[in-house]
């Protein structure tokens, strides 16, 4: 099976087929992710929160980015991988922005990398377009811009931010970017935007009328002790059951009964008697 694709992802919006899509940053569950079908992983860059342990995505480096990104690519075959442009790799020139999100395809591998802002980021968009690059945007709560937002706020509950959410989500269709993300923005506005735009909408707290959805794995596998916002529903528990394979494995450790006959090597009686 190839590498899902843009027109893929087009086509499924044009047939009403949902789209799935959830982060991945290492090896083993990007391994699994693929595995299970899902449409895209995106190599978050909530990787800071769940990963390296910041408070916010706002310490993120390229470096980063690039180092998880090339490892969820060797773990995958048919996943299209989406590169998270981490805060300033994109903020501060076309030219920076190109070379950024060049280097998630050339030395990732990646197949398409995600910015996020809406009609302020347009130009910025078609450069990275004019490279051959797909871009997938990313509106609503922006975590990149938790100082501006002051914290993780819904957006677009009243007119005025409404508005502008619809703004964003035409000039960013019209720049030519080949699925936006909706995160955390009312149900029924994300229905208005997902039946207004000609390509897929990826809700994040954004209800159920979204061409498709993401979440962090972190979250949805229940193995994050941090802040888990509403939206998120834990489809596994893991925490608990990883506590109690680590405090079993201690347990043993401690009472000498692990490792036991079955996880040992043997040696001939002959080899030991010669030895010294
Ligand atoms: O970094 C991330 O995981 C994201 C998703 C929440 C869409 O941007």
């Amino acid at each position: 099976m190839a590498r899902v694709t843009v027109s893929v992802l087009k086509d499924k919006k044009k047939r009403k087929e949902k789209i799935s899509m959830l982060t991945a940053y290492d090896y083993s569950l990007a391994g699994m992710v693929d595995e299970a079908g899902i449409d895209m992983i995106l190599v978050g860059d909530s990787l800071g929160n769940v990963v390296l342990g910041y408070d916010n995505t706002l310490a993120v480096t390229m470096d980063d980015m690039i180092h998880h990104s090339k490892t969820v690519v060797r773990a995958s075959k048919n996943a299209m991988v989406v590169g998270d442009m981490p805060f300033l790799s994109y903020h501060i020139s076309k030219k920076e922005a190109v070379r950024n999100a060049g280097r998630f395809v050339q030395e990732a591998g990646c197949q398409a990398v995600k910015l996020e802002g809406g009609s302020e980021r347009v130009d910025t968009v078609k450069a990275i377009l004019d490279a051959q690059i797909p871009v997938m945007g990313h509106i609503g709560l922006t975590p990149q811009s938790v100082h501006q937002f002051g914290g993780f706020k819904v957006q677009g509950k009243d007119l005025e931010t409404a508005k502008k959410l619809v703004e964003d989500a035409r000039a960013l269709d019209q720049a030519g970017v080949y699925c936006i993300v909706l995160e955390c923005v009312p149900s029924e506005l994300a229905r208005r935007v997902t039946e207004e735009i000609s390509v897929p909408t990826i809700g994040i707290g954004a209800g159920p009328y979204c061409d498709g959805q993401v979440l962090v794995i972190n979250d949805m596998l229940g193995m994050f002790k941090g802040f888990i916002p509403k939206f998120v529903r834990k489809f596994a528990n893991l925490e608990p059951l990883i506590m109690e394979a680590l405090k079993s494995y201690k347990a043993e450790v401690e009472a000498g009964t692990f490792p036991a006959e079955e996880h040992c090597f043997t040696i001939k009686e002959e080899v030991l008697d010669r030895l010294y």
